[in-house]
């Protein structure tokens, strides 16, 4: 097994006390395969058989990844794919509450190891400006509401990564003194640092959490086209969509992008 659970669990228990965390995760079933095809999509298996909520599956490989807009995410050993099955009870409208919560819950708790991780709207973990991850929500919905939601984690670790991604393992070897040293120390702090974005989200709302969120955000205050029009990223809003200040000739609006609307772009590596 190239996923070592009993270093995981002693991570998890070491992660809660570095971060100070409430989050008791001792009941929570956890299920750890070597390949599957996502772990999105066992998570919802699993459900759909009757399995209890919380729960957690993680792949040391995926075979069939599931990324933002119908895309492949490739997941080939080495790199991290967790998925969190959570019971919300929340509307439909606002499921970019669980994204938002959770890329903030995760890129604070890398901070915290030494990581100076910036989010880039929606759904992705940013490091140097090039892709460390993302985040892929999926839900059940009943009469408009939100009943159950899996969320998916994908994290660089030492797996290859395309020209606009960047793999924590390389940039952990040249730091001084790495605080992040191993697959299962990156799991245990990602997924503690969800939850906790995710119990933060269920205490205080997403209007508590949006300043810290935006503090974090990579790309306020930078310029972007808009159907042709100049205009800068001013925020985001609780619905999660990107909220810019676009200029014309009649003087300057308010305008809120739906995900997908447009497109921030990375850096590219030297
Ligand atoms: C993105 O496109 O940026 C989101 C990628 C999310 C990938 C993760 S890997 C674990 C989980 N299982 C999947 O099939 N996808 C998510």
């Amino acid at each position: 097994m190239r996923f070592n659970q009993k270093q995981f669990k002693t991570a998890l228990q070491q992660v809660k006390e570095q971060l100070s965390l409430q989050v008791e995760l001792p009941t929570t079933p956890l299920h750890i395969f070597e390949t599957l095809p996502s772990t999105n999509q066992t998570l919802w298996e699993l459900l759909n058989q009757g399995a209890t909520i919380p729960r957690v599956v993680i792949a040391a490989q995926q075979t069939a990844g599931r990324g933002q807009w119908g895309r492949q995410w490739q997941s080939s050993i080495g790199g991290l794919y967790l998925s969190v099955a959570v019971a919300p009870h929340l509307k439909a409208s606002n499921s970019a509450h669980l994204t938002l919560s959770s890329a903030w819950g995760i890129a604070r708790a890398l901070r915290s190891y030494g990581i100076p991780v910036l989010l880039k709207w929606p759904n992705d973990l940013l490091l140097l400006d090039l892709k460390l991850g993302g985040i892929l929500t999926e839900t059940r919905v009943q009469q408009g509401q939100i009943t159950k939601a899996v969320i998916g984690i994908g994290i660089n670790w030492s797996n290859i990564v395309p020209e606009s991604g960047i793999n924590l393992q390389s940039f952990c070897q040249q730091q001084l003194n790495p605080q992040v040293t191993s697959l299962e120390m990156l799991a245990a702090i990602a997924l503690q640092g969800l939850l906790s974005g995710y119990q933060y989200w269920l205490e205080f709302g997403i209007e508590s959490l949006l300043p810290s969120y935006l503090e974090l955000l990579h790309s306020l205050g930078s310029q972007v086209i808009v159907d042709g029009k100049p205009g800068i990223i001013t925020g985001v809003t609780p619905t999660g969509e990107l909220r810019v200040s676009v200029n014309s000739s009649t003087g300057s609006s308010d305008i809120s992008l739906k995900p997908g609307r447009i497109s921030l772009g990375y850096s590219s590596k030297p």
